[in-house]
């Protein structure tokens, strides 16, 4: 009863009864009653699932938190670089769980079955694949990995071991992105033919400059493992605690930030992946020692396929944007009959069908005609088009409740999948088609060439590997 109450208070009452949703259908009132049933299922001593989490910083501790929203799921350790994160863990989750600063002795520990990764993200690929031999149930966090050639190992090892592996692209488990596909393959906004998508941001901490501990140093930090070639440089507290800013570690807006944009674009259109990926950036403003771009340009070319038309995708991140207290980011899907605007779990569907009249007059060439002729037009424009206009279709507007979190969605479908065995939301080809487009637009802005992939094979075209820096 506890666990159906935290859950009916997180959607909120109104939810339940549908009324907070104006949409067409009642998808939403299903999903939210699915959701409720996995809920209320009571779990037998065997059916707990322990976890661990492997990176404790800003997405590793909101992780635990909200994996442990989760029934039946209990913390038995968490490992990280930084002594005071692993304090921080024990003062948040009990002073018993488990704590280390070297992640095989989580992967070694017979008692835990599932290990979330949130580790910057130069170690994604090492520390899954790790886990996955050690016979552990995988969350590791986007993007899936930091170089275009670690995808197929992740893959390959994750089908050797039939291990369950999650990427944690939470847009791919949000009830708004379900809804707006519904929509989409319904043909509410026509053919698909156009998605702009962006974040804005203007403040430090959106441009990765987080706050420091006032403690970091060699004594506290391990910081010869954080290398994973073994290979430390001098200490550089920068390094470590905004990561994000040097490619070495992290992947840039694109890896970081665009991969966001491109896993609800493919969950929604069903597709495998751009064919050509161009992007352009710049440096300009958060001249912080950072070897990374802090705005950048993506433009993506998707073929037509079976599961969707052509269309190309424009990405955009700006982390020194004054716009941000208008606009701090859209995605938008633009069709020819429609647009699909979306929030963060909200969207609006607007509906624009052709006319099948064509119109006259306004910016046009009718009025530099002579008069005569300008009467003869509009007496042959009655004839030919009286009542043939078409009706204006409203928009249709979708907004999940307060206080939902994609997140917890997410984290809900990981749990099922590990209890049940059935296929998880978002596997290791799906986390790897979203990241390497980006992958690419960073091959693309430090080499200025057009990158060429196959999103069904999951490859650079072979011209291209040999001449890959990374
Ligand atoms: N899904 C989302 O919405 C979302 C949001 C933010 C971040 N993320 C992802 O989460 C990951 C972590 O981001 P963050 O903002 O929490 O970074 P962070 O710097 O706050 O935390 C990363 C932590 O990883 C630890 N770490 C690094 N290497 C390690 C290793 N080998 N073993 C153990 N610990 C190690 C560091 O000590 C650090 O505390 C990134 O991959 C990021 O892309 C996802």
């Amino acid at each position: 009863m506890a666990d159906r109450r935290k859950f009916l208070k997180q959607f909120g009452a109104s939810v339940i009864a549908g009324s907070a949703i104006s949409l067409q259908g009642n998808a939403s009132e299903s999903y939210v009653e699915q959701r409720r049933l996995l809920v209320e299922r009571k779990f037998a001593a065997a059916d707990r699932i322990s976890i661990a989490c492997i990176g404790m910083g800003i997405m590793g501790q909101r992780n635990v938190k909200t994996a442990l929203q989760v029934p039946g799921v209990e913390l038995v350790g968490v490992c990280d670089l930084y002594k005071g994160r692993l304090d921080r863990s024990r003062e948040l989750f009990g002073k018993d769980i488990f704590i280390t600063q070297d992640y095989k002795e989580i992967l070694n520990r017979k008692d835990i079955d599932a290990v979330i990764i949130a580790t910057s993200d130069q170690w994604h690929d090492k520390i899954s694949i790790d886990a996955m031999k050690a016979g552990k149930a995988v969350y590791c966090e986007k993007p899936m990995v930091h170089q275009l050639n670690q995808g197929w190992p992740v893959i390959n090892v994750q089908k050797q071991t039939g291990a369950i592996l999650q990427v944690g692209s939470q847009r791919v488990s949000s009830v708004a992105y379900a809804k707006a596909k519904e929509l989409y393959k319904a043909g509410e906004i026509g053919q698909l033919n156009c998605i702009e998508a962006s974040f804005d941001r203007h403040t430090a901490m959106g441009a990765w400059q987080y706050t420091m501990p006032l403690d970091a140093s060699v004594d506290s930090i391990a910081w010869k493992k954080y290398f994973k070639d073994g290979n430390s440089p001098a200490f550089d507290p920068k390094r470590f605690f905004w990561w994000r800013n040097y490619k070495e570690y992290g992947t840039g807006v694109a890896g970081d930030l665009f991969v966001h944009l491109l896993s609800g674009i493919h969950f929604l259109t069903d597709s495998k992946g751009p064919s050509r990926i161009y992007a352009t950036g710049d440096l300009g403003y958060w001249k912080d020692g950072r070897n990374v771009p802090d705005i950048m340009t993506g433009v993506m070319e998707y073929k037509a396929c079976k599961e969707h038309p052509a269309f190309q995708v424009l990405l955009k991140v700006n982390l020194a944007s004054g716009a941000e207290k208008v606009e701090s980011g859209k995605v938008k899907f633009y069709g020819t009959e429609g647009m699909i605007d979306f929030g963060w779990n909200d969207f609006v569907l607007y509906r624009n069908k052709f006319s099948p009249a064509p119109g006259y007059g306004g910016w046009d060439a009718f009025d530099t005609y002579p008069l005569a002729m300008q009467e003869k037009i509009k007496a042959d424009y009655a004839k030919k088009y009286t009542g043939k206009s078409i009706a204006d279709f409203p928009a249709i507007k979708f907004s999940a409740p307060d206080g939902y979190d994609d997140r917890l969605d997410h984290f809900i479908n990981f749990f099922d999948s590990v209890r049940t065995k059935k296929p998880v939301v978002e596997d290791a080809s799906f986390g790897f088609r979203a990241a390497a487009p980006c992958l690419a637009c960073n091959e693309s802005y430090f080499q200025g060439k057009v990158m060429h992939w196959d999103g069904v094979l999951m490859k650079l075209t072979s011209w291209q590997v040999e001449k890959l820096t990374s």
